[in-house]
């Protein structure tokens, strides 16, 4: 009948609520899961591309130099002049080799100059460019209006850069060139000093 419990039971509606499962204890615990898993995921998204914005740049630093050119400019022909100003049969024309960016390893420095080289068309129009290094022992040589000469130990040298008195072993040095869209452009090459063979340095 509908008397009180005995004592230390619970009464029978609230065991049948304990005993049976709830619909709404079932959606709060399923909520709560699934806030959880999201603040789960969206806390690994935060962390994950907090860390990749500070490991990129620290990794890109590191590896710089790798797979990048570090030293350029010495092979790679330099702008010299436009090539109508090299008029056949003038004489040879002095230019001053200018490296715009010369890098080594993280550092780059702007307008390095490389060395001089004269160059020359002959009436025929064929160019020569030749290194203003004397392969004697490397003073800077000129021109007299006929030849070129070296002011260190006097070698002097043809139009053509043979060699024709003095103690240089070997005539003036050539140096690579190309014409793009009218204007000549030099490569600047050093050469061992002193002997009768051309060797790059
Ligand atoms: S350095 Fe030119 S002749 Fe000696």
């Amino acid at each position: 009948m509908g008397g009180a419990a005995p004592r230390g039971e619970a009464p029978r509606f609230q065991r049948s609520l304990v005993g049976k499962e709830s619909p709404l204890a079932d959606d709060s615990a399923s909520n709560g899961a699934s806030r959880r898993r999201f603040l789960k995921l969206a806390t690994c998204a935060l962390g994950g591309g907090v860390g990749a914005a500070v490991a990129i740049p620290a990794i890109r630093y590191a590896i710089t130099p790798i797979g990048e050119k570090t030293v350029s400019a010495a092979d790679d022909p330099i702008d010299a002049l436009p090539l109508e100003q090299v008029k056949p049969g003038a004489p040879p024309l002095q230019v001053t080799l200018v490296a715009p960016v010369q890098r080594d390893g993280w550092a780059a420095v702007k307008n390095v100059p490389l060395g001089a080289a004269w160059i020359r068309r002959d009436t025929g129009g064929t160019l020569t460019a030749l290194s203003a290094v004397c392969p004697h022992l490397g003073c800077a040589v000129g021109f007299d209006g006929k030849q070129y000469v070296c002011p260190c130990h006097d070698s002097t040298f043809a139009l053509d850069g043979a060699v024709q008195a003095g103690p240089s072993k070997r005539g003036l040095d050539p140096l690579p060139f190309e014409v793009v869209e009218g204007r000549l452009r030099i490569a600047w090459v050093r050469y061992r000093l002193g002997g009768p063979d051309r060797e790059k340095a």
